[in-house]
């Protein structure tokens, strides 16, 4: 069985990993880049680079023509629709593209407004990226009636609690997060999505913060539609969006007439970008060969990859001999890098915890770990999180501040206006030697204020 418990700690090559990504090569003043910006969006391996422009200089063209580029794009947007299934785990056809995560998410409601009058009701929550509310609470116009659930102030969970509450037989979807971008808890989606569904609603789960850190497999968690977006998972600027079938057809999306009505095309308007489409299939190769990888430096090779446990970062995998496919392999990827990212958390707030006047929002207990990511918010008494960035990004430390779009979240906590949080966020890419010269640096700038 393929766990983090019998997947060895060596399963992640890190010098081959690092070897992938060109731009961890970047100095900033002499000083070596760290990308800890990786929930504002990660670095890409050389493989989607040199897909990108693979395309552009030799199958450049409109798809759905009768000539040779032209049936090259088609086979492109082919092939990138059966990454994303392998990666989600769904149908082909199930896979919608679009230039992100916020304009798929406006499109569906859009379409789902159409449906929807006094008396729907919507439930959402405040721990949210804003490009899982605002679609939202646009329909509104609609008459429909928006419900917010709170999180815990106290460890920034979602209080699941007051989500059961706020779902009644009125309520017609339910939009949650899988992860939150602002404070790394990550939610018990499979328990939204149930509780949605014995109320008749639809579930819509966002999971561009998910994405890069734990297994997504939309079948295992029944879920409606689930949302993410190629950039943060080392692929393109793009976002993916898996809708169940008999729901992309059934909504009607506003379209312009020439268009295919066929699903998934239907979804789908104007020329794609037909590059990044190009990346995405590339995006998914590096997963699959990590995982290959992974699997052959592992000590346990999984003997077949059997249910993880519910919940888990590697949510639940078919029990089929999937060792030999892609989909096997991002299976395994995922537990090897895992392992790897929560050493790294596991340090990062051990050290973030010991600098004087820091606080950290989020899940502090290392026993709890399984329910965060390893994005971390912090302020320091002091200092806006604007001078910590800009402090860190002048010894080549890449973070970000602000709100980053979870302006519910910001605003809740009373810190909107002071600047919002310092955020610290590690992907698979990132070293243990990286989070500890990071610390230092931290430290030397807390110490040095008044
Ligand atoms: C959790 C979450 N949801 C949604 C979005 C919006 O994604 P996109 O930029 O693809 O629209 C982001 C972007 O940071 C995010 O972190």
């Amino acid at each position: 069985m393929l766990t983090a418990e019998t997947i060895s700690p060596a399963s992640l090559d890190l010098t081959w990993v690092r070897s992938q990504f060109p731009s961890l090569a970047q100095t900033v003043d002499g000083q070596p880049a760290v990308f800890f910006d990786g929930p504002g969006g990660t670095q890409v391996p050389q493989r989607v680079i040199d897909a990108i422009s693979d395309y552009l200089a030799r199958h450049n063209a409109n798809s759905g023509g009768a000539f040779a580029t032209s049936r090259e794009t088609d086979r492109v947007l082919a092939e990138a629709r059966g990454a994303m299934a392998d990666f989600l785990n769904c149908d082909a056809d199930e896979i919608v593209f679009g230039p992100n995560m916020t304009s798929l998410t406006f499109a569906i409601s859009r379409a789902l407004g159409r449906e929807l009058g006094a008396g729907d009701e919507i439930v959402l929550t405040l721990l949210d990226h804003d490009a899982n509310f605002a679609p939202w609470k646009a329909l509104e116009e609609r008459g429909a009636t928006i419900r917010a659930a709170k999180f815990h102030p106290a460890d920034c969970t979602l209080d699941m609690d007051d989500l059961a509450r706020q779902i009644t037989s009125r309520t017609r979807l339910v939009a949650v997060g899988y992860a939150s971008n602002a404070v790394g808890s990550i939610n018990d989606v499979a328990k939204v999505v149930r509780l949605a569904r014995q109320a008749g609603a639809l579930s819509y789960i966002d999971a561009v913060h998910y994405a890069p850190h734990g297994l997504i497999d939309v079948r295992a968690l029944g879920c409606d539609f689930l949302v993410c977006s190629t950039y943060k998972f080392f692929g393109p600027h793009m976002g993916v969006l898996y809708g169940k079938r008999e729901h992309l057809k059934r909504l009607q999306p506003y379209k312009v007439r020439p268009s295919s009505n066929k699903v998934p095309h239907r979804w789908e308007w104007g020329t794609m970008n037909h590059e990044c489409l190009a990346g995405i299939t590339a995006c998914v190769e590096y997963w699959g060969e990590l995982g290959r990888r992974a699997m052959e430096l592992g000590a346990a090779i999984p003997q077949g990859l059997k249910p993880q446990p519910a919940g888990g970062f590697f949510g639940t995998a078919k029990a089929a001999p999937l060792q030999n496919t892609r989909r096997g392999a991002i299976v395994a990827a995922h537990a090897a890098i895992h392992r790897h990212e929560r050493e790294l958390t596991e340090r990062m707030i051990a050290g973030l915890l010991e600098i004087p006047r820091l606080k950290l929002y989020g899940i502090s207990d290392r026993r709890r770990f399984d329910q965060r990511t390893g994005t971390m918010a912090v302020r320091i008494d002091g200092h806006t999180p604007l001078e910590l960035a800009t402090k860190l990004g002048q010894r080549g430390f890449f973070t970000w501040d602000g709100n980053y779009y979870a302006l519910n979240v910001t605003e809740q906590l009373d810190v909107e206006r002071s600047g919002g949080f310092l955020r610290i966020g590690l992907v698979h890419y990132n070293t243990l030697e990286e989070v500890e010269r990071f610390l230092a640096a931290l430290r030397e700038i807390a110490d040095a204020l008044p």
